[in-house]
């Protein structure tokens, strides 16, 4: 053995070669660089995913450990391929997609028990996504704009106007801790999903859904309009007054980015833009600190620390492809945004210098070294940020379709609303004592949850 020291040493040097020798040195003016290097972060994504294989006790959409990010996970692969026209992964998306559809609305029985309305709402804006992009269908199962407007169906009726005159709860059942709680992205989530089908179908109903959504968060702290921040919670035992002000770049990604779609639908109505201006200063001002040169984003609440879970690792990359999104269909926002996209995607090819292969991605995009992070989501954020740099060189891209100009897939307004009335499915057959006895459990748990967020709102 080597003395301490030796160690250390060599260890430092190994480390600091990574940075140099390895990392992905993505040159966003070329388009064979950007392709090469999306397919190897996106390859690296993929090698995290195993639920399609016959071996796996998992289903095909499932990741272990979480459900939610099956659907942003086959977002970014749509994305991917929108923006490369690599089509590698393009049949397990599609399986995937469909595998989760439960019964046209992302709700599907072996999940439903623990899910909150952001999860599902992810689902709901990856099949939008799909629909958007001519991301290819099956023939003779569910259109995906369909499987979008099943989301909506089944979260409009639980619009909660029990406290806050308003809002969706984050989670949908009484045992679930969150269910006291109205959080940005489920509203936010939401919002955006009903601007999207506005635009996509020229639905009246979803475009005054959005409006609603907006309007009512904006009686909050969820949207605060006097200085445009939006606070990640909101309790109901405090009628929605009180805020946990965590701030997450996912939470602006999801009202910018509705708010893009409203303002395009409006032919540029001086509230989106208000809004849109408001949001934008503050995602700036924010996420891409002065001190990283103004144009590199940064998971402020987490990447400090280096203390982001597997959810936050994920964030980024909503943002990035949202913002893109956004400086297409509001053309005016183009040349703030699309300098600190190019930007961020160097940073974030240059974390991808990590692993066995020093290419796995670390998230701290602002650093020239490895951040000594690996995960499934680094990777995926890094994958949406370098890929949406094509926008570059896609100048006559016709940007989301809709029904109207070549979206082929076909609206169904009532999907998913055949449900019924919204019971937890596929709890065990149980006995009326264990019933009564859950009851119990659920009154407890409520009440102590009730205790526990009034002392976070009046002792905290
Ligand atoms: C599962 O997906 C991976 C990644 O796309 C692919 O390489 C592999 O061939 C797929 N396996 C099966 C059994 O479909
Ligand atoms: C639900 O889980 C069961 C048991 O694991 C499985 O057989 C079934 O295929 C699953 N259904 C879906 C849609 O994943
Ligand atoms: C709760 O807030 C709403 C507006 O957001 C208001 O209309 C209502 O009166 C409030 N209720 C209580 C009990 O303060
Ligand atoms: C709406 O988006 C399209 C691209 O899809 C763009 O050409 C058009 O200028 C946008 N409309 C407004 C008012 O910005
Ligand atoms: C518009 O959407 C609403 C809500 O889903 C639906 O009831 C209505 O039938 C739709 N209208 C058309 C013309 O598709």
């Amino acid at each position: 053995m080597a003395p301490q020291w030796l160690q250390t040493l060599f260890l430092a040097m190994i480390l600091a070669g990574q940075g140099i020798v390895n990392g992905l040195t993505l040159n966003v003016d070329d388009e064979a660089s950007i392709k090469d290097i999306a397919g190897k972060v996106a390859y690296n994504t993929m090698s995290y995913y195993h639920s399609n294989e016959s071996s796996s006790d998992l289903m095909p959409g499932k990741l272990p450990g979480t459900w939610w990010e099956g659907g942003a996970l086959f977002m970014t692969l749509m994305q991917y391929w929108h923006w490369t026209g690599d089509k590698s992964y393009n049949d397990v998306t599609q399986t995937g997609m469909l595998w989760q559809k439960g019964n046209n609305d992302y709700f599907p029985d072996n999940q439903s028990n623990y899910l909150g309305n952001d999860d599902q709402v992810f689902w709901g804006l990856a099949a939008i996504t799909a629909a958007e992009l001519n991301f290819p269908e099956r023939k003779g199962d569910s259109s995906w704009v369909s499987l979008a407007q099943g989301v909506f169906n089944t979260q409009v009726p639980r619009w909660d106007t029990t406290a806050c005159a308003g809002g969706l709860r984050w989670q949908i059942w009484p045992y679930q801790g969150g269910y006291m709680i109205k959080n940005a992205v489920s509203n936010g989530g939401l919002f955006q999903l009903a601007a999207r089908l506005a635009r996509y179908t020229g639905n009246q109903t979803y475009f005054d859904w959005a409006e609603k959504i907006w309007d009512w968060s904006a009686t909050t702290p969820l949207l605060k309009q006097s200085d445009w921040t939006i606070a990640d919670t909101t309790n109901m035992q405090a009628n929605c007054t009180d805020h946990g002000d965590l701030q997450w770049t996912y939470n602006y990604g999801q009202y910018l980015g509705g708010a893009a779609y409203m303002y395009n639908i409006t032919n540029g109505d001086a509230k989106w833009k208000e809004g849109i201006d408001g949001l934008l200063g503050t995602t700036f001002r924010t996420f891409f600190p002065k001190k990283y040169g103004s144009k590199t984003m940064s998971e402020i609440s987490c990447e400090p620390n280096m203390k982001c879970d597997r959810n936050q690792d994920c964030f980024k990359g909503f943002l990035s492809s949202w913002l893109t999104n956004m400086a297409e269909i509001v053309p005016y926002t183009h040349d703030q945004i699309m300098p600190a996209i190019l930007e961020s995607a160097q940073g974030a090819a240059q974390q991808c210098s990590g692993g066995d292969d020093g290419t796995q991605c670390g998230r701290r995009w602002y650093q020239d070294t490895w951040d000594g992070s690996t995960s499934m989501e680094s990777d995926m954020s890094a994958l949406s940020v370098i890929s949406s740099t094509m926008f570059m060189h896609k100048k006559n891209s016709q940007g989301p379709l809709t029904a109207d100009t070549g979206g082929k897939s076909k609206s169904d307004p009532t999907a998913g609303a055949d449900d019924g009335d919204e019971q937890p499915g596929e709890l065990p057959d149980i006995s009326t004592g264990d019933r009564a006895g859950a009851g119990i459990v659920t009154v407890v748990f409520v009440a102590m949850w009730g205790a526990a967020m009034t002392w976070m709102v009046y002792g905290g």
